[in-house]
C-alpha cells in the first residue's frame, strides 16, 4: 500500500515559521517520523511539498493509479481552494486532512475547509502528532476497505 503525503504552501518553513503556533519541528523531521511510522505499519509513503497550488494538483493526478490514499495538510489552501477539492474528487483517492494547529481556535477565516466534507476524516490541533494520527486513521480505513490485515503481528 502506498500513501502520498502532501504538504501545502509555507509548510517548508516549519521550525522557523510561527513556532508558537506550529511547533519547533522541521518538515524534514516530521517526514522522517512519518516514514518510521509508515514502516511500522507496513506501508510505503511518498512526500511532496509545494507552495504552488498547480504543483499539488499535478502530484494528485500522478498519484492516481499509483497510490491508494492521501494524507494532506493543504495549509492556507484548505480555506480557499476549489481546485484542490476538485482534484481530490477527480482522482477519487481517499484522503485525510491534517493540521498542526487547532484552526477552530484561530481566525474565523480558518474555520472553513473546502475539503473536510469529502475527507475520510480530519485531525487537527496536535502539532506534528496530527500527521501520525492521520496516517494511522487513513491506513485503518483503507485496510477495512480492502480486507488487508497489514503486517503480521509480533
Ligand atoms: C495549517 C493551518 C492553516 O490555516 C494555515 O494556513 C497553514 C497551516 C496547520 O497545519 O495548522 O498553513 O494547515
Amino acid at each position: 500500500m502506498k500513501i502520498l503525503v502532501l504538504h501545502g504552501p509555507n509548510l517548508n518553513l516549519l521550525g522557523r515559521r510561527e513556532p508558537a503556533v506550529y511547533g519547533a519541528q522541521t518538515l524534514d523531521e516530521i517526514n522522517a517520523q512519518l516514514g518510521v511510522l509508515a514502516a511500522e505499519l507496513g506501508v510505503d509513503v511518498a512526500f511532496v511539498q509545494s507552495n504552488h497550488e498547480g504543483a499539488l494538483i499535478d502530484a494528485l493526478h500522478a498519484a492516481q493509479g499509483a497510490m491508494q490514499g492521501v494524507l494532506i495538510n493543504p495549509g492556507g489552501l484548505t480555506h480557499s481552494s476549489v481546485s484542490l477539492r476538485d482534484a481530490l474528487l477527480a482522482v477519487n483517492l481517499p484522503f485525510v486532512e491534517v493540521h498542526l494547529s487547532n484552526v477552530y481556535a484561530r481566525e474565523p477565516f480558518r474555520h472553513t475547509s473546502l475539503l473536510r466534507d469529502v475527507a475520510v476524516g480530519v485531525v487537527l490541533g496536535f502539532g506534528a502528532d496530527s500527521y501520525g494520527m492521520g496516517l494511522r486513521g487513513l491506513i485503518s480505513h483503507l485496510r477495512r476497505r480492502v480486507g488487508d490485515a497489514g503486517p503480521p503481528a509480533g
